[in-house]
């Protein structure tokens, strides 16, 4: 080999001001990292109190960053980009935190995890091959153990950290339908409720499957699964000659927070080796408490999706997919000779590429197990428990305010109810998603609306232990006077 040494001396040297900006064994780069988070840590820890949203609309947000130079000649330095950048983002985010954020499924934060996240990403460990995350790998493989565990999985169970519930259940149904081969495209099913997640239609229309292959199954008036519907739907399948793929059973639904019948689910798939996928990115945070009781019948599947940035704290991106058995990953063991060649290089190194579709891959599991450890076991079950008390309290309250209709009594942790309006049903839809909108804006609740019963409901999602029923009734008395305005505005007009 030819190395023209010439040239390479000749290379101009980096501006050290431009180095240091990489972090990397020197002193001066570790010193501009403390500094940025430092100032960053500051910017958080003084900016976390108040509104839980400035109010600005979208024109207004954008206005913002169009007046903003994002690629400057010369760089600003870190504090002025943290005044320029990092405190609109601070000053304009949704404060996940505050308790009358109730909105979705997208939780306030453990501190422990942010604090694992600084490590996460100041190391950058990438869990597609061992050799670029040598701890982090390993962590990753104790932490799902552990969760196997927990899920009442055989010992043959393993599993990967995934960006979420929605990536967890296409893998799982990619792996059901490797099954088949091309027969799955061609004449698969997948049969589920009809209350599950949205991204199970997503997954069968991205991974090919016909456009009628996912079967929505009758739920019951609690929003679970109809097992009888489940047995006749399967019934009809097969007369039709077409293959079950899977039957996806879902552990918290996103509306009604509804588990399946897992356990008799689990006899129906078992009784005709039908592959079954229990969506519990929502209700698998239940395993972390004294109610993981109600989610019998887990232990059975062939595949689960947990999230732990759901019910379990965690920044996003937080989620897992769990096999029964680790041979079920074969169908994405693919080797690269550049990454996990088939002669291995580092003899019994795990390279976690083979079990998921991602290459390079963030170690978030370093967040969980940080967590799990700071919190504990009875710090979670405690921090659990007080969300789905604060959930039973906050039906209670729904239930005792004249405009306000419960539609079913809560079972995980979010509250539908719909409001009730002397002008009607659709003038009632029309003010719910007003009243929605106006208490946004005024920072006073992040709300949920959605339709159930085909009408405009309310939803409030307490994955907070904060939002405790003191904060509760404030934000019903705020729906009431807003709602009435709204309605008194529409009489007029
Ligand atoms: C039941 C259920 N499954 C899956 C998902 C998708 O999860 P993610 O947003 O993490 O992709 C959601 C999201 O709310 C959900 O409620």
């Amino acid at each position: 080999m030819n190395v023209n040494v010439a040239a390479l001396k000749a290379a101009p040297a980096i501006d050290p001001d431009y180095a240091d900006q990489i972090l990397g064994p020197n002193t001066a780069s570790r010193r501009a990292f403390r500094e940025a988070m430092l100032q960053a840590v500051d910017l958080v820890a003084d900016g976390t109190a108040g509104s839980l949203y400035s109010g600005t609309s979208v024109q207004g947000l954008r206005a913002l960053l169009d007046d903003l130079d994002p690629l400057p000649e010369v760089g600003t330095g870190i504090a002025a980009a943290l005044a320029d950048i990092g405190r609109p983002a601070l000053e304009h985010a949704l404060a996940v935190g505050h308790p009358a954020v109730v909105a979705h499924l997208h939780c306030a934060v453990a501190v422990p995890a942010l604090a694992a996240e600084v490590l996460i990403s100041a190391t950058n460990q990438s869990l597609d091959s061992w050799d670029q995350s040598p701890f982090a790998t390993l962590v990753e493989e104790r932490v799902l153990t552990w969760m196997t565990q927990l899920a009442g999985l055989p010992v043959s169970a393993s599993g990967s950290f995934t960006s979420g519930g929605s990536q967890s259940n296409m893998t799982a149904l990619y792996l059901a339908a490797a099954r088949f081969g091309a027969q799955a495209r061609r004449s698969g099913v997948i049969l589920t409720s009809e209350q599950s997640h949205f991204s199970i239609c997503k997954s069968a229309a991205i991974l090919g499957f016909a456009d009628d292959a996912v079967i929505a199954i009758a739920t019951d008036a609690e929003g679970q699964m109809s097992v009888s519907a489940l047995e006749a739907g399967l019934q009809r399948v097969l007369g039709e000659g077409r293959v079950p793929v899977a039957v996806v059973a879902t552990a918290g639904t996103t509306d009604l927070g509804a588990i399946d019948p897992l356990s008799e689910i689990a006899d129906l798939a078992a009784a005709r080796d039908i592959w079954m996928h229990v969506d519990a990115a929502y209700g698998g945070g239940l395993l972390f408490s004294r109610h993981r009781g109600r989610l019998a019948g887990l232990e059975r599947a062939h595949s689960i999706a947990l999230d732990f940035h759901k019910m379990l704290f965690q920044p996003i991106s937080c989620g897992a997919l769990l096999l029964a058995d680790r041979a079920y990953f074969a169908p994405l063991a693919s080797k690269a000779d550049y990454l996990n060649p088939e002669d291995a290089v580092f003899a019994d190194a795990p390279n976690l590429v083979e079990r998921s579709m991602q290459t390079t891959r963030r170690a978030d599991a370093l967040k969980v197990l940080m967590t799990m450890r700071a919190v504990g076991r009875d710090g979670l079950d405690a921090l659990i428990c007080q969300t789905l008390e604060n959930t039973r309290a906050a039906a209670e309250a729904v239930e005792a305010c004249d405009y306000l209709r419960l539609a079913r009594p809560p079972s995980l942790s979010t509250v539908l109810f719909r409001y009730v309006s002397a002008g009607g049903p659709d003038l009632a839809d029309e003010i719910t998603l007003k009243t929605r909108a106006a208490l946004f804006h005024a920072g006073i609740a992040a709300l949920a609306t959605t339709v159930f019963d085909g009408r405009v409901h309310f939803k409030l999602t307490l994955l907070n232990p904060r939002s405790t029923p003191d904060v509760v009734h404030r934000v019903l008395d705020a729906i009431g006077e807003t709602a009435r305005e709204l309605e008194t505005h529409h009489a007029r007009a």
